[in-house]
Parts: structure tokens; C-alpha cells; sequence
């Protein structure tokens, strides 16, 4: 760790260190600073907004709050920008740039002089890319969060980004919606400034990060457009001077085993996104820890989901803050938890829980006596079809297909399930089993959130709801259904998915965690002697996309790059 404190941290290399920092000072005065301004610790601020990123539409206010609390404490704020990534304008998926945005934060931590960093997270891929790269910078750093949007209301009902964008397409799919009301619908999903207010991917990896201990306590839920968020913000500066200032604790300080598994424990209880177990793994990956999934599994099988939330249960995240946020589901799982593990705020969280607030007659968070699901958000599936692994959000699927056996119908790739999905022809059931394959970090690239295969239309408008769909793909947090994902390893490599063929049987047993190709194994043997990978896709010849396919790493080990571990 470079010993040097604020400006003089960092130097850039002209052979003469003296100079180095006079030519630094002669340019930063420019801007108006005083030496005494310059003298301070220095906390960065990495400014996410963007116009492609609305969800981080409350940056300006966050950094201007934040800077006060810096500044309160006798710190020096500097704003410099890095990628944003906001979830639908991210071409071909926001995964396939989550590694470019961990690097490029990584390394502008490393190059500008800082003694703390605040960075502003908020829509899906941004705070992981963040972790992973205040883990390999190893800065001290806090995540403040954008925040979650106010829910939405239409004919009566409150609507939530994005669980019911799903629901209400599917009913336009359907016919139920006309042209007209599906326009009105798409100005109320998203009412206000924040990310989706159900526990979407953006959500869990908040709620993660307070129990991993990487933002301050009680923060994660806060709504984008309340005041508390701003206050928040100005605490976040004010606790990042004294980091600076004492100069930890530093993130591999923070993330040490017992917080992952404090992580894995809450991202069962509030029945989170699937997508949070790759992050989790790409950030553990960074700090030489892994995720292990049967330990993830086994926490599952007595950790319940507690949290009433879309798209597990019926609320949205501002009723879960004020019903007490996450200190107060940590209270309630509390015997679970690592309560020693420490937290940036300096507080552990055995201190946090018992600061929680206990909101009477709340419905939100209940009682381990009354869970809404007496068993974990996520189960763990092996078998021949997925040897490393693969993930289903059970909380979120129909009981009746949790055990289900049917005949595959195969689609080779996200293109030819978008071709032929809705062919009045497609020989299809609802008793049949949905395969994509070719979706997984190789095959797409970028392991796009394609494993919420459309119930087909003609099965749609006969009132099918759900099916089972299998896939090496992600899947939104915010969706649900029967869906087995993160197939690994995925069908691009070789993995076992890229052998099965329409008509065969496939086994689905979540009780018992297994998943199955009902084909023998010679004849299995007989397709993977003919099965040759694909090649490299057109496009990827060059640039950040070879390097992306060259070293991703397969869904259980976090698909970040395999020399960033
Ligand atoms: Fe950004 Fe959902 S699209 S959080």
C-alpha cells in the first residue's frame, strides 16, 4: 500500500518526484483550489450518472450531500467519472460490461490520488462491478446507493419496476392488454428517479452490501427520492474522511469470510436476485475466497424467507425500509449471522442490530415463527445436466413444477428461441421442459438475462402461466417462474446442456436438488464425441470482446476474467 497521503499519493512517473507534485499542484490550482484545501485527505467520489442510466438520476444531489459531509469533516471531495452501466440501455448485456466497469473503477482508484473512496452504485451490475474493484484496490471505500424508486400505481394497483413490466407484457402478449393501455402502463412502472423498487438484482445487491458490511447500516433501502437518502449521502462523506483519516478499515478488512457467508445468509431471507450469487463470487473470487454453492445451499435449507417483498411476496421496498430495513431483518435472523463481522461504519453488526428499529404492527419483515417461506429464496441443482452447478429461485417458482418431469424442447441459441418461440407450429406443451443453450458468459456472450424463456404464445393465450425453462442463462431478479439458470458448465464449452436433444426426458427435483438428462450415458458419451465447440463469435476478433471471450469465467466461479482473480 503506497504510504504517501492525498495529492501526493500516486505521483505520475516524470523521474523527479518534487516535480511530479508541483506540476500536480499547478495544474489542480487552476481549478481554484487553496494549498489548504489540498492538504486535506482527499475522498473520490465515483460519479455514475449518465443519461443511459436512469436509475442513477439522483447522482448530482448524492455527490453534492456527500461533498458536505466531506467537506464537514475536514476532508477534501474530488468527483471524477467512471462507467455507468444502466440495465436496458447495455448492449449486448450489462454483464458482458460488469468486468470493463470493475477494471476501469479499479485502476481509477489506483491512479488518482485518494485516501478513501465513495462509490455510487445502484442499478444491477454497477455496485458488484464496484466491490469487486474496491476489493482489488483495497482502498477504504463505501458504497452509497442511488436508492430504490417509489412504487407505482395503475387502475388501482401499485406496480413495481420491473416484476410487473413482466406480468403486464406477458397479458399484452396474451391480448388481455390492448396497444393503448400497454403506452399508459410503460409512464407508471417507473415513476421516479432510483432503481426498481422490487427485490430485483439492484435491490439484493444493496441489501448484500449492508450485510457484507460495505455500506453504512440502514442505508441500502432508503428510497431514491427521500431526504433521508441525502442524509445518508452526507454521512457517507463524513465517515469517509475518518476512514481516510485512520486510513481503514480497508475492504479486505470488511469482506472476510464471515461476511460473505452473512451475505449468502440475507440473500436467502429476503429471497434475492439469482444474479447476486455470481457477484458474490466475482467479488469473493477478487479477495482469493470462494462462494461454495453447497454452503449456500445448505444456509438455504435454514435460513427462511422472511421479507414480503415482489417479486417473492407483495411489497416494495419502501414499505420494507420503513418497516425497518435490513438491521431490523438481521435482528431476526440474528442466530444465523456472524454478528462480530465489522461493517465501514465501524460499528459490528451485533452493534447494528441492536441499534435496528422495531416498527409495531409492521407485516414487511416477519417473524422466523411466520416466514413466507419456511426454506431460503435459491436452491442449489446438480446432476449430469448441471455437474458445477446450477441455481433456481424457488420462492419464485410454481410448487407443482418443482418436481417435474417432461419431454425437452430445444432452442440452440437466444435468436432461435426469439425465431421460433411463438410458431403457431412449435410442437409444444405445457407439460414440456424449455431449453435455451449457447446463453451462458461464452455462448451469448455475456450470459444476457434470457433464461426467462416466454411462456409460448399460443400456450399463453390458453391461460399456460408457467413451465419449466432451463438455460445457462441469467435471469432479471425482478422475474419469476419455474426457471433453472446459470446451467454450468454452460453448453459454449461443452458443457452437458449442449447434448440434449428435443424429445428427451428431462428430471426436475428441487427437494431433493437434482437435475437430470434421462439419457444413458452411452448415448450420451456417442453425442459428445460429435459435439464440437462453436467458434468464436463474429465480432469478438478483436478488442474488449476477445478478451471477454478468451477468459470469462464460468456462472459458479463469478464470470469475472480469469486474470483479475
Ligand atoms: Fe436499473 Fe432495475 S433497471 S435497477
Amino acid at each position: 500500500m503506497d504510504d504517501a497521503k492525498g495529492l501526493r499519493k500516486g505521483l505520475t512517473s516524470y523521474g523527479d518526484a518534487g516535480f511530479s507534485l508541483f506540476l500536480r499542484k499547478v495544474f489542480i490550482k487552476a481549478k481554484g483550489y487553496s494549498d489548504d484545501a489540498l492538504d486535506r485527505p482527499i475522498v473520490g467520489i465515483a460519479d455514475t450518472a449518465s443519461d443511459f442510466n436512469p436509475c442513477h438520476g439522483n447522482t448530482p444531489q448524492l455527490i453534492e450531500a456527500a461533498s458536505r459531509g466531506i467537506m464537514l469533516a475536514g476532508g477534501l471531495p474530488m468527483v471524477f467519472p467512471t462507467i455507468s452501466l444502466g440495465e436496458s440501455f447495455s448492449h449486448p448485456t450489462s454483464m458482458y460490461l460488469r468486468n470493463l466497469m470493475a477494471m476501469e473503477t479499479e485502476e481509477m482508484i489506483r491512479a488518482q490520488p485518494m485516501d478513501a473512496v465513495i462509490l455510487i452504485g445502484g442499478c444491477d451490475k454497477t455496485a458488484p462491478a464496484q466491490l469487486m474493484a474496491a476489493a482489488s484496490a483495497d482502498i477504504p471505500a463505501i458504497v452509497l446507493f442511488t436508492g430504490p424508486m417509489l412504487a407505482g400505481h395503475h387502475k388501482g394497483e401499485r406496480l413495481g419496476a420491473c416484476t410487473d413490466c413482466r406480468r403486464l407484457w406477458a397479458r399484452h402478449r396474451a391480448g388481455e392488454i390492448d396497444e393503448g393501455e400497454i403506452g399508459t402502463v410503460s409512464e407508471r412502472l417507473a415513476p421516479t428517479n432510483g432503481t426498481c423498487m422490487v427485490m430485483g438484482t439492484a435491490s439484493t445487491m444493496a441489501c448484500v452490501t449492508e450485510a457484507l458490511g460495505m455500506t453504512l447500516p440502514g442505508s441500502g433501502t432508503i428510497p431514491a427520492v427521500h431526504a433521508d437518502r441525502l442524509r445518508n449521502a452526507e454521512a457517507t462523506g463524513r465517515r469517509a474522511v475518518e476512514m481516510a483519516k485512520a486510513r481503514g478499515p480497508r475492504p479486505r478488512q470488511i469482506m472476510t469470510e464471515a461476511a460473505f457467508r452473512n451475505a449468502l445468509t440475507v440473500l436467502q431471507t429476503i429471497g434475492g436476485s439469482t444474479n447476486a450469487i455470481v457477484h458474490l463470487a466475482a467479488i469473493a473470487g477478487r479477495l482469493g475466497l470462494t462462494v461454495d454453492l453447497e454452503e449456500f445451499d445448505a444456509i438455504g435449507r435454514r435460513a427462511p424467507v422472511l421479507v414480503d417483498l415482489k417479486p417473492t411476496g407483495d411489497h416494495y421496498l419502501e414499505h420494507f425500509h420503513i418497516a425497518g430495513g435490513m438491521p431490523r431483518l438481521m435482528r431476526e435472523i440474528e442466530d444465523l449471522l456472524d454478528v462480530s463481522a465489522t461493517t465501514v461504519s465501524g460499528e459490528t453488526l451485533a452493534e447494528v442490530i441492536a441499534g435496528a428499529e422495531i416498527v409495531p404492527g409492521q407485516t414487511v419483515i416477519r417473524t422466523r415463527e411466520n416466514p413466507l417461506r419456511a426454506e431460503g429464496g435459491m436452491a442449489v441443482l446438480r446432476g449430469n445436466l448441471a455437474p458445477a452447478g446450477a441455481v433456481i429461485k424457488h420462492a419464485a417458482a410454481s410448487p407443482a413444477l418443482l418436481t417435474h418431469e417432461g419431454r425437452a424442447v430445444v432452442f440452440e441459441s437466444v435468436e432461435d428461441m426469439t425465431r421460433r418461440i411463438d410458431d403457431e407450429a412449435l410442437d409444444v406443451t405445457a407439460q414440456d421442459v424449455l431449453v435455451l443453450r449457447n446463453a451462458g458468459p461464452k455462448g451469448a456472450p455475456g450470459m444476457p438475462e434470457a433464461g426467462y424463456l416466454p411462456i409460448p404464445k399460443k400456450l399463453a393465450r390458453a391461460g399456460v402461466k408457467d413451465m419449466a425453462r432451463i438455460s445457462d442463462a441469467r435471469m432479471s431478479g425482478t422475474a419469476f417462474g419455474t426457471i433453472v439458470l446459470h446451467v454450468a458448465p454452460e453448453s459454449a464449452v461443452g458443457g452437458p446442456l449442449a447434448l440434449v436433444r428435443t424429445g428427451d426426458r428431462i428430471r426436475l427435483d428441487v427437494p431433493a436438488r437434482r437435475l437430470e438428462l434421462l439419457v444413458d450415458e452411452a448415448e450420451l458419451a456417442r453425442r459428445r464425441a460429435a459435439w464440437t465447440a462453436p467458434p468464436r463469435p463474429a465480432g469478438a476478433a478483436r478488442g474488449y470482446a476477445r478478451l471477454f471471450h478468451d477468459t470469462v469465467l464460468q456462472a459458479d466461479e463469478g464470470c469475472d476474467f480469469d486474470f483479475l482473480r
